[in-house]
């Protein structure tokens, strides 16, 4: 199943100057991500990519797919050149991890969004994630958690399932 991983606040901001704007005040996040991701294929946006700290570039114990137009090669990892030729590379276990644009695209073509919903409001967001109407998703599971020492604001894990495909399930049962 092709699947999104994405954090987002509560006006919908995932970016703010090309990088997570709760970067380092949200470990439990980093760690639910690398949860989900680890030993799956990664499909990210070449700005994404660029915005990996050093150390994580690329994402150690999952395949690295960048989409990029424009880049000849990138240290670590596959370059596909549209979303098809990500998907192929990706196979099965297609995780698409943003940014912006690449959620964008890719939306329309995943099943299944892990989102990370963080209680804030970014100050001068300037990348965000489609809304997922509730006429075509169906939100399967969710756990909160409050701020603690490590987390600076209340978070949510919560996934969702296209809603046809939640119904195909549940009339096979
Ligand atoms: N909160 C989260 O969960 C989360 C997750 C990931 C990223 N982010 C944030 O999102 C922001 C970055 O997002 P962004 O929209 O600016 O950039 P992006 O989606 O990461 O990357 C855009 C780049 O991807 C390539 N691209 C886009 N569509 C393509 C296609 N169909 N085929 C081939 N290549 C394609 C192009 O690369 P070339 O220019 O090289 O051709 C384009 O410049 C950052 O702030 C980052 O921190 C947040």
């Amino acid at each position: 199943m092709k699947s999104i991983v994405v954090a987002y606040d509560s006006m919908r901001t995932i970016g703010r100057d090309g990088n997570l704007p709760w970067a380092g005040k949200m470990p439990a996040d980093m760690q639910h991500f690398k949860d989900l991701t680890e030993g799956t294929s990664v499909i990210m946006g070449r700005k994404t990519y660029e915005s990996l700290p050093e150390a994580y570039r690329p994402l150690p114990n999952r395949q690295n797919i960048v989409l990029s137009v424009s880049a000849a090669a990138i240290r670590g990892a596959i370059i596909a050149r549209n979303l098809e030729e990500a998907y192929e590379y990706a196979g099965e276990n297609a995780m698409v991890i943003g940014g912006a644009e690449i959620y964008q695209q890719a939306l329309p073509t995943v099943d299944r969004v892990f989102a990370t919903e963080i209680m804030h409001r970014t100050v001068k967001g300037d990348a965000f994630f489609p809304p997922l109407p509730a006429s075509e998703w169906c939100m399967t599971d969710i756990q909160d958690f409050e701020a603690d020492t490590r987390n600076k604001y209340d978070y949510s894990f919560v996934t969702y399932i296209r809603r046809n495909l939640v119904e195909q399930l549940d009339s096979e049962e």
